[in-house]
């Protein structure tokens, strides 16, 4: 199936963090092992790729300065959510992670976000920020299993005043939403079905007009884990399959090579929030 047309590119503000402090330190998802080194030069230079890769689409990137001790922070998705100029801020389930909420809260506030003070809110509710929870244009989504408590629903209900669809997540190596499903359009998302029960593909099913299915070689090396602008998408460069699939339904993959933050269970959407 080739479609010509696809939604028009629209340019997009993301706020990233370089890995200067990155590192496996702990183990909080079974892509983590602690005794496997990994390499903070080659990290930074695969993310500064990313990084030009976004402005080389037209998109602005901000860049939050990441922490000692935080060597998660890379991963800015976790951050907080954002949309329409609203703020959710994150709570983090692991301690070792639970820091990064107040920085990327801090830079929210220092530029500019809740000036008014009505519009950013601190969850009480455990919360990964797009890890966990896709702008899906008419609804928010979110998964739960591994990190986001379904607690969160009434509070992103509430901010964004969009409905929320809550999938559940059953497959640890695909612990955030991001890592087993990605929005394409408003319309269309690319996912792995075996990370869902049978009860969420069926609301996928119903939610998007297509949906393109990964095969496990793509899922399994985080291919889904992929930011798209409407039409170019960013994918890890590892996911051929799922790169073809893509192209096939009209879409431009851009693959990069993260396989440094992989080693933390990351991939180019971890290290991307977007600002909506
Ligand atoms: N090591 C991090 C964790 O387990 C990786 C986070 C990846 N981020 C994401 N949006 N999936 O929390």
């Amino acid at each position: 199936m080739t479609h010509t047309t696809r939604v028009t590119p629209r340019s997009r503000t993301y706020l990233m963090c370089s890995p200067e402090y990155f590192a496996v330190e702990y183990a909080i998802n079974p892509w983590m092992n602690p005794d496997e080194p990994v390499d903070v030069d080659r990290a930074i230079d695969q993310w500064r790729r990313l990084r030009d890769v976004f402005t080389g689409l037209g998109h602005t990137v901000h860049t939050i300065a990441p922490v000692p001790g935080l060597p998660d922070m890379v991963f800015a998705a976790n951050g907080a959510t954002v949309i329409d100029g609203k703020v959710l801020g994150a709570r983090f389930r692991y301690p070792e992670r639970q820091p990064e909420a107040a920085a990327y809260l801090r830079w929210l506030r220092e530029h500019g976000y809740g000036r008014d003070g009505a519009l950013v809110r601190e969850s009480v509710a455990v919360n990964e920020g797009e890890g966990d929870i896709a702008f899906a244009g008419r609804a928010i989504l979110v998964g739960h299993g591994f990190r986001t408590a379904e607690a969160v629903t009434p509070d992103l209900a509430d901010l964004f005043g969009l409905p929320v669809i809550s999938l559940q997540l059953v497959d640890p190596r695909f612990y955030h939403l991001d890592t087993a499903l990605t929005v394409l359009t408003d319309d269309v998302a690319a996912y792995y079905p075996a990370a869902f029960d049978d009860a969420s593909r069926a609301t996928l099913a119903g939610y998007f007009t297509e949906l393109i299915e990964a095969k496990d070689e793509d899922a399994e090396v985080l291919g889904l884990n992929a930011v798209s602008d409407g039409r170019h998408v960013v994918l890890p460069e590892q996911a051929t399959g799922l790169t073809a699939q893509l192209a096939d339904a009209g879409f431009s993959p851009i693959g990069v090579d993260l396989s440094e933050l992989l080693k933390a269970g990351g991939g180019p959407k971890c290290c991307t929030l977007e600002l909506r």
